[in-house]
């Protein structure tokens, strides 16, 4: 190198796409590209100084509003203490703590948790656990799964296997084999603009026992669903729908999994979908709010006599070939237990049950306004369907969602199906800041 030579650049520095975004068309966002720098409340922050309205909570999970003090302080001390410890035959006390409030959380009977790091690896879990349960109780021969058709649980090969949306699912082939799907609980013609719970529960589950008919009973594991299906557009369960699911399980011995990932920790205005619908599964995956976002966390809360199936062998030996270098992190558990102080404290369940119905009422009043053709809500969650524009699927929903951005408010669309799930901290001015925005963006597209 000369003594004038300019200093070497760094060899990635002019591009963005070194970080490969999930589920993102990387060169899309490189022309327009969404960065928050901060976030507090209710609010994202710009690099320009821009105030965002959260009306995702991140990502489905800072329910409990953004950079709650308690939380932050937790992890801070934390890491000063116990940075990582194993969970494999060895544990810490905040881990321990943590499990037993939970559970004290979940519905009685709820009594045990495996810690995992995600929604995905929750799912995979759960669907692991389910065929070690038969296994342990001498049916290996019930290796089958239920999902149903629009679920997410997730990207893991099982996760994947049982959910119901196909663009996922195309490019990774093949997923587990011995997986059927239940048909999604809807019906616009008679459901569409329901408030809550449609009616038809009952009948709409008689499908699963018409799967049972073409699928041996006994060769089933599991059944899965999301209690209110979430990313593939907020469909609440009809009357009566999950309670029969329930009984034609328990009829055939077969487990039932709620998929809690996002109707957990307050979204409903109880711990768990399990509690606002009075079912009560033998598995619950969760994950998102169980740290208010703050550190990557899941985990599958396990019914008691789930978990005494695997207890019967000699007691030296390892119950569960399962588990991640991650699971139970110390700064997880940290923030785990600052989020359930904040539920406690704060009383964020009495505080949200408070303005959900206005949360309803406004969300319905968008009925007749341009393209509408079904509103959904269930507690503090709410899809708003587009019709689709002609030749154009799709194109309506983005459009509604970028001028959404534009006018400081942030909200996904799933395709024309635009979604809502902000923090349960909303107050009853920004309920309205919401659809009023919304309405007005509706007004301007084509
Ligand atoms: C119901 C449900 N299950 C599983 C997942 C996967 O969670 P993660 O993205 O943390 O892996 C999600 C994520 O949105 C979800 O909504």
């Amino acid at each position: 190198m000369t003594a004038h030579a300019a200093p070497p650049q760094p060899r990635l520095a002019n591009r963005r796409d070194a970080f490969w975004m999930p589920f993102t068309p990387m060169r899309g966002f490189q022309s327009e590209p969404m960065l928050f720098e901060s976030a507090q409340g209710m609010h994202y922050v710009t690099p320009e100084g821009r105030r965002i309205l959260d009306g995702m909570a991140g990502l489905w999970c800072v329910n409990a509003g953004h950079g709650q003090p308690r939380i932050v302080e937790a992890i801070r001390e934390a890491a000063g203490r116990l940075d990582f410890v194993s969970s494999f035959k060895m544990s810490h006390p905040a881990a321990e703590a943590y499990a037993q409030r939970l559970c004290e959380f979940a519905p009685e009977g709820i009594d045990h948790v495996f810690f995992v790091n995600s929604g995905s690896e929750a799912v995979d879990t759960a669907l692991k656990i389910a065929r070690a349960y038969h296994h342990a109780r001498g049916q290996a021969g019930r290796t089958k799964l239920i999902g149903r058709h629009k679920s997410y649980h997730g990207v893991g090969f099982g996760g994947l296997s049982v959910a119901g949306i196909g663009r996922h699912k195309a490019a990774f082939g093949p997923l587990l084999a011995d997986v059927a799907h239940l048909p999604l609980p809807y019906d616009r013609a008679s459901m569409a603009f329901s408030r809550g719970q449609p009616e038809g529960g009952a009948s709409a589950s008689e499908a699963l026992e018409t799967l049972l008919q073409i699928h041996d009973p006994s060769t089933v594991a599991a059944v899965i669903v999301e209690p209110v299906t979430g990313s593939g557009g907020v469909y609440p369960p009809p009357k009566g729908y999950l309670e029969r699911l329930r009984a034609i399980c328990d009829k055939h011995g077969i487990l039932l999994i709620f998929d809690e990932v996002i109707t957990g920790f307050g979204r409903l205005g109880t711990p768990f979908a399990a509690q606002a619908y009075g079912v009560k599964p033998d598995l619950m995956s969760c994950a998102k709010g169980m740290t208010n976002g703050a550190v990557p966390m899941g985990g599958v809360l396990v019914a008691s006599h789930v978990y005494e199936a695997f207890m019967a062998g000699p007691p030296e030996a390892v119950e569960l070939f399962h588990g991640y270098t991650y699971s139970a992190h110390p700064l997880a558990c940290a923030a785990g237990l600052a989020t359930l102080d904040i539920f406690a404290e704060q009383d964020l369940l009495g505080r949200l049950r408070g303005v959900l119905p206005l949360w309803q009422d406004r969300a319905h009043r968008l009925k007749g306004a341009p393209h509408v053709a079904d509103i959904r809500t269930a507690g503090l969650l709410c899809a708003i369907d587009l019709s689709p524009r002609p030749g154009a699927e799709g194109a309506r929903g983005g459009a509604c969602a970028r001028l959404c951005y534009e006018a400081d408010l942030l909200i996904r669309n799933a395709g024309d199906t635009l979604v809502l799930s902000p923090p349960l901290v909303i107050a009853p001015d920004e309920i309205e800041t919401i659809f009023a925005t919304i309405e007005a963006a509706l007004s301007r597209i084509d």
